[in-house]
């Protein structure tokens, strides 16, 4: 290493946003390799609303592995940290930046040490899928600093290793997180199955109804689901392969009416599902049951469907609009029924296009 001073630092910083899945991952049949029951759909979201930014540095002067999560210091000896840092340290290889005298081989890695500081512009742990951006743009990031020749389907299988939604926000628009079969979970990744501009009539509208942070994490509730529902076991093996395939179909064709009964009905069932679990989960609360009554009223009173919704584990609303024309319904329908610190505890809205993985390092 050239590294006679200990003077140099070298960073990259990545910017990557999360995702929304329309058909749900929900339960594990490999707790510590992250390996899911079934496949699952999302939708990856504008960077400019919810997004992770994360700042990856390696310097001869650290001393430790330190991480920052919004300005504070978080430990890093979780396993699924420690898991995705020695799964992109094995792949790192020789990095040079002649500019700044800086010569890093492949075997120096092993001894350097990282300082990580990460920031999400949306609430942390509030069912707007926050662990899918950080891990995700923690890979990628640490990926690019230790030039990691992996391919994005190689990346997501250790960004899945964190968070198992993170591994499908390494690509833009639609994304499928293929469950896989092998036991090593070689084949359980993401592949993109359109970009960000096939349907880019689409506007995401995310009702922030709580910031709070959820009762029961995602992890420890689908871990009780699986132990305790009998539901989940039919929607895994009967419900959600069929899906799969139906929603792949209604986003080739941009078929919005399809498209929206399909989500709409994941989401039911995966709440469902958390009703199912002894003791029962409830991530929606009063808010957000009214506004799926008003959503599907909406509906019901079209010829086809203009929005849908889909909420992850926590009660805020995610809803997809069909154009933009309608987004401004729809927001106007909110606005009206829901003002913002009225008696709901609904705080703000977001809105926001589908949109694309920046790498701004
Ligand atoms: C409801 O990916 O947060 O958002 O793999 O244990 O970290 P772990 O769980 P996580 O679960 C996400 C669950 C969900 C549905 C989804 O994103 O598919």
């Amino acid at each position: 290493m050239a590294g006679e001073s200990k003077k140099w630092v070298l960073l990259v910083t990545a910017q990557t946003p999360t995702n929304i899945a329309v058909i749900k991952y929900w339960g594990k049949r490999d707790e510590s390799l992250i390996l899911p029951i079934n496949d699952s759909i999302s939708v990856t979201l504008d960077p400019a609303h919810l997004c992770t930014t994360t700042t990856v540095s390696v310097s001869p002067s650290f001393d430790q592995d330190r991480m920052w999560l919004n300005g504070k210091e978080i430990s890093l000896s979780g396993g699924r940290f420690q898991r995705c840092l020695k799964e992109i340290r094995a792949r790192a290889s020789d990095v040079e930046d002649e500019k700044k005298g800086i010569k890093i081989t492949k075997k120096d890695w092993e001894n350097l040490h990282l300082h990580i500081s990460s920031y999400n512009n949306f609430p942390t742990a509030a069912g707007l899928a926050s662990s899918a951006a950080g891990f995700a743009c923690l890979v990628f990031s640490l990926a690019k600093l230790m030039n990691v020749k992996e391919d994005l389907g190689q990346l997501s299988a250790i960004a899945r290793q964190g968070s198992g939604s993170a591994c499908r926000s390494l690509y833009g628009g639609f994304v499928k997180w293929i469950m896989g079969k092998n036991d090593d979970g070689s084949d359980s990744i993401a592949v993109q199955l359109a970009d960000e501009k096939h349907w880019d009539e689409l506007v995401i509208v995310i009702a922030v109804v709580s910031s709070r942070q959820k009762e029961t994490s995602s992890t420890s509730g689908m871990r009780e689901t699986v132990e305790t529902s009998m539901l989940i076991k039919h929607r895994a093996k009967e419900v959600v392969p069929k899906r799969i395939v139906e929603m792949e179909e209604a986003i080739k064709n941009r078929d919005f009416p399809s498209f929206a009964h399909l989500a709409c009905a994941d989401s039911n069932q995966f709440h469902a599902v958390c009703m199912d679990t002894s003791p029962p989960i409830f991530y929606m609360n009063d808010t957000s049951h009214r506004i799926i009554g008003c959503v599907e009223k909406w509906n019901r009173s079209e010829e086809s469907p203009q929005v849908a919704y889909t909420f992850d584990a926590g009660p805020n609303a995610v809803m997809i609009a069909r154009s933009r024309k309608v987004a401004a319904l729809l927001l106007q329908r909110l606005l009206f029924h829901f003002p913002p610190n009225a008696d709901t505890d609904l705080n703000s809205y977001v809105i926001g296009d589908k949109s694309i993985l920046q790498d701004v390092g």
